[in-house]
């Protein structure tokens, strides 16, 4: 069992392979949070290590523990959850208005469970399990006696995978209701603040850059407003000790299985105590729970590593691609593909994709996608949302017919979508204006001229799944391209009472995710890639239904590498849609060769985005060589355990490396932004090599020590601006 209750001490003991997570019990009654670190073997000591009577001018006693004199506070202990209503006046948790006004939760241990393997979270995402053997989960149940009102909180322990994750569910098991004002899926206390803060920023084109910066003394936040966890800030941070590199040093990870409204953070108190908090964003949020109703709060997903940031993003990795990630695609090679959003925009019709797609095969490239622009009358972003028939002007025989086209090319074909919009100008709209988010007697704001279908009604989702599975099922359609293009302005529902307004967020993301696992299980060998205006909503939630992910659209390869380092924090790079795109590039204007675009781009879900007809011959021959190389080393890529050796964050010189599942291959690639002369990134340390063992690299057969590579490095020689090398190392095998 990786989760043992130890009677004698009341204590909960959760273990992974290389982690521990121990809370105590105190009185039948109080759950404190006592240790998240690395593996204990033994308990012993571990409750001397706190005070539990420890003095507290100005923070009231709540907890009356009668065999002692003293008093306790929990306002200055680590608690495993905190509710608003305790003398815990940090940031709470749990906040909830009952029928009296009263918001004062009080709550009170009542029983647990432990059980093998790990329960589905109803309705959301959520990491799984392929055998019971492979994870325990751990059931507290707490409970307000005067209210009726019960929260379990929930953990599962994975062994091997070495993670642990949290999600906490509310009942209303008394007679009235209860107005959830705020429930975190996450909040732990640590002892002290002596960590640095990691987190993912950015905006449309620049998504997931890295920002590392020490804890205030106050409340360190990232958040959504927005209705979509967005580009501005990922729905992930860690908290890193001031020492800690990628190499070394201890990293905490939390990462939250959602898509919508979010907020997370690390709040650290005159004690110099830290509290990390993550989950559904309580901002314009209010749940009503009736009488016998549940409300779950979203997975989060924890991570300790002792050696360093990297290690902490391998664990994910692994974690997402083999127990998050579902369906035919997750073990499988994916198709290149070719897409004609770059090539074309808007303007295309059957003879242009085909003279693409043509040119495409030749190269090697597997599968076209058609993107936005082959439905109602849609010439530009102004129109059409809504009206999936095809536009005959474009597409005389519509998508079937010219799906059916590509594969007798011998190409398989795929379909860009919007499902979740609606343009103002639209059949769709003029037959049904209230199947938008809107608010009576407001103007309804329009962002790229389109608004958001009403996603918390069934009627809208019934006709969402509908309209996909008509073209999936009457077209071979191989691949779908699931878009998202606005945030939420003006939240409001034509079908929700005044009292519930208040849940859209979120009842847009269940009935987002109803739809999408609808789908998706429907279709097992569609292959899905998200997109919202590229990385907009790039989550751990999302990734549980989607293969891939259109990282950005930023396709330059020098904004790539920061885009791609940012989100490798957490998310592995097969999750990664990277394309070769024309240059001069379309969105920063700059000129890079074909070989610098193709090696960032493998270090992805490989595939192009440009008008293969408009290339020469030996730009064709290149590209057939990209692709045959791809494939040679693909399994590495996305198999494989990923090192960031040099941040472009840090200087000028991006240097990954992966280690094939077997470790017997390394592929090692560098990328220049800005040449510098004689500098000393010139040679890279590579890491995670057997030391004693010899490798040889491929490349010119030369034979290098596994130590000499990681601790002299190897010598990559001047590269010039937008210049890349890669190099494959084969361990040889006595
Ligand atoms: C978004 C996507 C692009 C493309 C366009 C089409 O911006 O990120 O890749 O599909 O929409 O309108």
């Amino acid at each position: 069992m990786a989760i043992i209750f130890n009677e004698e001490k009341k204590m909960f003991h959760l273990q992974t392979k290389k982690t521990s997570y121990v809370m105590w019990l105190v009185d039948d009654y109080v759950l404190l949070h006592l240790y998240y670190g690395e593996r204990l073997e033994s308990l012993a000591g571990l409750e001397d290590t706190v005070n539990i009577f420890e003095e507290s001018g100005f923070s009231a006693n709540d907890y009356n523990l009668e065999k002692k004199d003293n008093l306790m506070s929990t306002d200055v202990l680590p608690m495993e959850y905190s509710f608003f209503g305790s003398t815990d006046l940090r940031k709470p948790a749990f906040h909830a208005q009952y029928e009296n006004g009263s918001r004062i939760t009080k709550m009170k241990y009542l029983s647990h469970t432990i059980t093998a393997s790990k329960p589905k979270l109803k309705g959301l995402p959520a990491t799984y399990t392929e055998n019971d053997k492979e994870a325990d989960t751990l059931e507290i149940k707490m409970h307000d006696e005067l209210t009726g009102l019960t929260l379990i909180y929930r953990y599962t322990a994975f062994n091997e995978y070495d993670a642990i994750t949290r999600s906490v569910t509310a009942v209303n098991e008394g007679t009235q209701k209860i107005n959830i004002k705020s429930i975190m899926s996450l909040s732990m206390d640590f002892y002290d603040n002596e960590f640095e803060f990691i987190h993912l920023w950015g905006g449309w084109g620049r998504e997931r850059y890295l920002e590392r910066t020490p804890l205030i003394r106050g409340n360190m936040n990232i958040e959504s407003r927005r209705g979509s966890s967005s580009h501005h800030h990922s729905p992930f941070f860690a908290l890193a000790r001031k020492n800690a590199s990628e190499e070394q040093g201890e990293v905490y990870g939390f990462s939250l299985l959602y898509s919508g409204n979010f907020e997370a953070g690390a709040e650290t108190y005159n004690r110099e105590h830290t509290r990390v908090y993550m989950g559904i964003n309580s901002f314009d949020f209010n749940w009503l729970l009736e009488e016998r109703e549940e409300f779950n709060a979203p997975e989060v997903v924890m991570v300790y590593s002792a050696n360093g940031i990297g290690e902490m993003s391998r664990t994910y990795h692994k974690l997402y691609r083999e127990r998050l990630a579902r369906g035919k695609f997750r073990d499988k090679e994916r198709p290149i593909l070719i897409n004609n959003w770059e090539a074309t925009y808007f303007d295309f019709d059957e003879e242009k994709i085909l003279n693409i797609a043509k040119t495409a095969k030749i190269a090697g490239i597997e599968l076209m996608v058609l993107d936005d622009g082959w439905f109602g009358k849609r010439d530009s972003d102004n129109c059409s949302l809504g009206d999936w028939y095809e536009n005959k002007r474009k597409l005389p025989n519509g998508i079937k017919g010219l799906a059916e086209k590509i594969n007798a090319l011998g190409m398989q074909f795929g379909l860009w979508f919007e499902p979740e919009m609606i343009s103002v100008n639209s059949d769709l709209y003029r037959a049904h204006p209230d199947w938008c988010l809107h608010v009576e007697g407001r103007g309804r704001s329009e962002s790229r001229r389109q608004l958001i279908l009403d996603l918390s009604r069934d009627d809208v989702c019934e006709y969402i799944i509908n309209i996909l599975c008509t073209y999936l099922e009457n077209a071979p359609i191989a691949y779908i391209k699931w878009d998202m293009n606005r945030n939420m302005t003006e939240v409001g529902s034509a079908k929700l009472s005044p009292d519930r307004q208040q849940e859209i967020y979120h009842r847009y993301m269940l009935g987002l995710y109803n739809i999408l696992e609808t789908v998706t299980q429907k279709f097992p060998d569609v292959l899905f890639e998200g997109c919202s205006g590229g990385g907009g909503r790039f989550d751990a939630g999302m990734m549980h239904y989607f293969n891939q992910y259109w990282t950005s659209d930023d396709t330059d390869a020098v904004e790539r590498l920061y885009i791609q380092h940012g989100t490798s924090m957490v998310m592995p790079p097969v999750f990664m849609g990277a394309h070769v795109s024309a240059v001069p590039n379309h969105q920063t204007g700059r000129t890079t060769s074909l070989k610098m675009r193709g090696d960032v781009a493998m270090c992805g879900q490989f595939g192009y985005e440009l008008d293969v007809t408009k290339m020469t011959d030996e730009e064709i021959e290149e590209i057939a060589k990209q692709i045959k190389y791809y494939k040679s080393v693909r399994e590495i890529i996305h198999k494989g355990d990923m090192y960031r050796l040099k941040s472009p964050f840090e200087c000028n010189c991006t240097a990954w490396e992966f280690i094939s599942e077997d470790e017997n291959t390394v592929l090692f690639s560098c990328f220049t932004a800005q040449a510098k002369l004689y500098l000393t990134e010139n040679r890279i340390r590579l890491s995670g090599l057997e030391q004693t063992a010899d490798y040889k690299r491929r490349e010119d057969g030369k034979i290098f020590n596994g130590g000499v590579l990681m601790n002299n490095g190897i010598l990559i020689g001047e590269l010039r601006d937008f210049e890349s090398k890669v190099m494959v190392f084969d361990k040889i095998i006595n």
